[in-house]
């Protein structure tokens, strides 16, 4: 069977027909995931059954790999991977139960933000556990012209602990581990449009997981334009909600995407998710330059 695509809404994402992940995929196969993930920004697999080295190797065909800039969060046998689950992992509640709780591209509070991201479904409570995901380039290019100059001409400060209500990615974390994650993720200015090398358009790059500020702008002029801009990426015409299936996997290019993981299902039951990531373009800067430091080490 060869491959084909259906769209699964207006704004983005699509889900791919005749091809299976787990399978052999030769390089022309390759070349035309890559067109449907450039023109669909989201693209999602049903059925896929593998193991967590079968989905390091399909990954890694887009890319090469990232470990998880926090080292606890990397599976220990396979340490490209991050599970992403409220079940209880060595007797514990995971450190990942609350992860993507706002919308956010993974790793923007980074000077290297990872160009995508490759999510595998274990398991899935009975109803809900979604993940929402936005247009990015839709929300730029809705933008007036007028807007867009000015937006073009903006950078944003980015923090991994974001507005300081929440973490990026982690709420009610003990403060010895908010230390450490601050330390080796210190904030960092990113300009607020980026050009995306594949496809040559222009998409907003900020949350609100993660972005603290306006560069330049006084509190008042950042907080509004924010509130702005955070309202037109999430209009419902440029959004795309999944609803998992077990061994559903899907991909998304973080440079043209944001996603959001709310909680709406019932915590009792398990959700369980397994993570790639592939290392991104440098994009950005740091804030103060950090001495001595090695993130990700
Ligand atoms: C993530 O934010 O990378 C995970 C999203 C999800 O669990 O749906």
């Amino acid at each position: 069977m060869s491959m084909s695509i259906r769209r699964l809404a207006y704004g983005l994402g699509a889900e791919v027909l005749g091809v299976d992940p787990a399978g052999e995929i030769g390089a022309a196969t390759l070349g035309q995931l890559v067109k449907a993930w450039e023109d669909h920004q989201v693209l999602v697999f049903r059925g896929v059954e593998w193991s967590l080295g079968q989905q390091v190797a399909f990954s890694r065909r887009f890319g090469e790999l990232e470990l998880h800039p926090l080292k606890y969060l990397r599976n220990p046998d396979c340490p490209e991977v991050f599970e992403v689950t409220n079940r209880l992992v060595n007797g514990k509640p995971s450190e990942t139960g609350e992860v993507g709780r706002m919308w956010h591209s993974d790793g923007a509070y980074t000077v290297k933000p990872p160009t995508a991201s490759f999510l595998h479904c274990r398991q899935i409570p009975e109803s809900g556990g979604t993940t929402w995901f936005c247009n990015m380039y839709l929300a730029y290019e809705r933008l007036s012209a007028t807007m867009q100059g000015i937006v073009d001409q903006l950078e944003v400060v980015n923090d991994l602990f974001g507005s300081g209500k929440t973490t990026a990615f982690i709420s009610g974390r003990d403060a010895n581990k908010a230390g450490e994650e601050s330390a080796v993720n210190p904030p960092v200015v990113q300009p607020m449009v980026r050009v995306h090398p594949g496809t040559g358009r222009k998409a907003l790059f900020l949350n609100p997981a993660a972005t603290r500020r306006v560069l330049g702008m006084n509190e008042d002029e950042s907080d509004a334009l924010l509130k702005l801009l955070f309202q037109q990426c999430t209009k419902p015409e440029i959004v795309y909600c999944h609803y998992w299936r077990p061994n559903d996997l899907v991909m998304w290019d973080n440079r043209c995407t944001n996603h959001l993981a709310p909680k709406d299902y019932d915590g009792s039951q398990i959700r369980q998710m397994f993570r790639t990531t592939l290392v991104g373009e440098p994009h950005g800067r740091y804030l103060a330059e950090p001495a001595g430091m090695a993130v990700g080490a």
